[in-house]
């Protein structure tokens, strides 16, 4: 079999990307059933980068399905300070574990790592690029609470030229039908120049780019809410001056459909006023939730272990 991996959210199909959420859902009513499905693996969580939700909720899934973790949180702990390629880390940890998530600060370590391992690598965020595996977090809760993939106009807001859960989360939604983007920034946080023209423009799909988000809060059936990411600017003036430009709060919230939902991948920094969070629609930590089970529909899908019955 062919060994495959997870390092931009184009490495699965569409069918696989449904596959994985629909196996993710079924786990989520039915958890029980899963929990033996990994004994005997081992995931390696290698995280040379901060994170709270990515790396507790990739251990989590594996712990829920019956296997085992081992790994580091930071590349401080680990031999990266002595020097060590990942190249050689994922050639000896290739021999430890069974699939690897691996977090990186270096645009594309995650997809060099994969050209030297032995087991599956999932990419778990590499610099301002991409982040597939909360592109399907972000996928399961949509498909959860509108039960659908398509017909939907998203507003995305806040730092759309670093945010990579953006950008994934762009690549990964043109390819359903009907898809309407609203990207909400200010003029130094716009979307990369790559994904405007060889993404949207090339795909002709339907976008509008604007700093105004109180005229199109009333049009979007979903709001991605995002941080200003300040680890990745070359100045902290320019953060200092951008960091607030968007603040969803509750008077703001009255200008939104009553069925529109709110979205953020997490960490909020002030961009949310805790005031939102009582809201109905305010959706962000259900979400948090639901990227356990579509990591554990992951790991069983990149372990072909998706095409066993399961009784
Ligand atoms: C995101 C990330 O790491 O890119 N966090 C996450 O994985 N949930 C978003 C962010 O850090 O702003």
């Amino acid at each position: 079999m062919r060994l495959k991996h997870l390092i931009s959210p184009l490495d699965l199909t569409v069918d696989a990307v449904d596959d994985i959420i629909d196996l993710g859902l079924k786990i989520m009513e039915n958890p029980e059933k899963y929990a033996h499905i990994c004994e005997g693996k081992k995931l390696a969580t290698l995280f040379y980068e901060p994170s709270t939700r990515t790396r507790l909720s990739f251990e989590a899934a594996m712990l829920n399905l019956g296997g085992q973790v081992l790994g580091f949180s930071s590349a401080d702990s680990s031999s990266a300070t002595k020097g060590e390629s990942v190249a050689d880390t994922i050639r000896v940890i290739s021999s430890y574990a069974d699939i690897c998530a691996m977090r990186h600060p270096k645009e594309g370590a995650p997809m060099v790592a994969s050209l030297y391992s032995s087991i599956p690598i999932i990419n778990a965020g590499d610099g301002g690029h991409n982040h597939p595996t909360q592109t399907l977090t972000d996928l399961i809760t949509i498909k959860k609470l509108m039960g659908r993939l398509n017909d939907i106009t998203i507003g995305m807001c806040g730092d759309l030229k670093f945010g990579r859960t953006v950008h994934s989360l762009i690549n990964a939604l043109v390819r359903y039908k009907q898809i309407r983007f609203v990207l909400i920034s200010p003029k130094e946080l716009m979307i990369p120049d790559y994904l405007r023209k060889d993404v949207l423009e090339a795909g002709n799909i339907r976008h509008i780019e604007t700093d105004d988000l109180e005229s199109f809060l009333p049009i979007v059936d979903i709001l991605y809410m995002t941080r200003v990411q300040r680890e990745r600017f070359f100045n902290e003036e320019d953060y200092i001056r951008l960091k607030d430009s968007f603040i969803l709060d509750a008077a703001k919230m009255q200008l939104a459909k009553e069925d529109m939902f709110v979205m953020h991948p997490l960490p909020r920094v002030n961009e949310i006023a805790s005031e939102v969070d009582n809201d109905p629609r305010a959706v962000y930590f259900q979400q948090a939730k639901m990227g356990v089970y579509v990591r554990m529909a992951l790991i069983m899908h990149l372990l072909a272990l998706d095409t066993i019955p399961i009784s």
